[in-house]
């Protein structure tokens, strides 16, 4: 029996790994199900920094899905100039993504100082790009890397006072609380898997390589701050799923790199969440509506339809084991329309 029913307008996903080739092909359709347009991340192999590769990227992405809007992004390498951002932006991109030097999949060659970069911070508070941050002090100890970058943050706010920054996937009850007392050029992005889960789902009973992601999933008590600020109507929390898709065989090989796919789950665990929270009316502003306006981007006109109806999470996507694999959940996108 369908106990309840809601059409939203179409979501946006503000940090989406959409991989590349095969990869790609494979996982994609899990976002495009219930997703209209996404900021793609920049992190593949070779990485997306240069204008011909932004161009190669987004033309692999449309022709996959001919009905989602890629924005592009570009990952900030340390030794790119005000003009590469220039060029960058021409090509389209409308966020530079900023990952400390090893703190996650592909960061080996990424900035170690911020310092290394004040000229390229300048050009994109200059040119109207919003600067992405992986927010993570990779040299500190794991559960504690995001609470230790929360300076960083604050210090680029304040010297960039034009530039708009976005605190990628918070991850604690500190981040959560840092950001709200930040200026109105900072936002942030929730993930499903850090509003719903715990570090017991990764690590209580058995090892979950398939929730093993960077920033790591922490606390009940960071969970609950972060399902507390993505229901709050703070447009400055929006929704970004982090999906970061990769293959079993690689999960499985005793080197799990870092990342959840939460795409073929994503909807129906924010829906439950606001649904537990009393905030579902909350909903369609978190997915659809505060990213875009942070971005200054028109909305997306199409709507996406879900109803309360209990299903089971797959056991796998085309080789990609989900988040949640197999376990019960009650709300369900039925179909993206527009
Ligand atoms: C991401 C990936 O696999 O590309 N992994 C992750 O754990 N989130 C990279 C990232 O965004 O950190
Ligand atoms: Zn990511």
């Amino acid at each position: 029996m369908i106990a309840a029913h809601m059409v939203l307008r179409a979501p946006d996903d503000f940090h989406l790994h959409v991989r590349q080739g095969a990869d790609l092909k494979a996982c994609l359709p899990s976002s495009t199900a219930w997703c209209a347009r996404a900021l793609v991340m920049p992190n593949t192999l070779p990485p997306v920094s240069t204008p011909s590769r932004v161009r190669a990227y987004r033309e692999e992405i449309r022709k996959a899905a001919p009905d989602f809007q890629p924005l592009m992004s570009f990952k900030i390498m340390p030794s790119m100039t005000g003009d590469e951002v220039s060029a960058l932006k021409d090509a389209g991109c409308v966020a530079g993504k900023l990952y400390p030097a090893g703190a996650t999949t592909n960061a080996q060659d990424g900035v170690s100082s911020i310092d290394q970069i004040q000229d390229l911070l300048s050009a994109m508070e200059e040119w109207g790009l919003v600067l992405c941050v992986h927010g993570e002090q990779p040299e500190d100890p794991i559960l504690t890397r995001e609470i230790s970058y929360i300076p960083v943050i604050e210090k680029i706010a304040v010297h960039y006072p034009r530039l708009r920054i976005v605190f990628e996937h918070l991850s604690t009850k500190e981040a959560v609380q840092a950001v709200a007392a930040m200026p109105s050029t900072v936002a942030a992005t929730l993930t499903p898997h850090h509003m719903a889960l715990t570090i017991d789902d990764v690590i209580g009973g058995n090892m979950n390589p398939y929730h093993f992601c960077k920033p790591v999933i922490k606390q009940p008590s960071d969970r609950d701050a972060v399902a507390a600020a993505a229901v709050s109507g703070n447009p400055r929390f929006f929704f970004g799923s982090d999906s970061a898709p990769h293959p079993k065989a690689s999960k499985l090989s005793g080197n799990a790199l870092p990342g959840i796919f939460c795409a073929p789950v994503a909807m129906s665990v924010v829906a439950e969440v606001f649904e537990r929270l009393g905030a579902l009316d909350k909903m369609e502003d978190f997915v659809s509506r505060f990213g875009a306006e942070f971005y200054t981007l028109p909305l997306n006109s199409g709507t996406v339809e879900m109803e309360k109806t209990p299903w089971q999470a797959p056991d796998e996507v085309n080789g990609f084991v989900p988040m949640l694999a197999g376990a019960g959940l009650r709300w369900r996108v039925i179909r993206r329309a527009g």
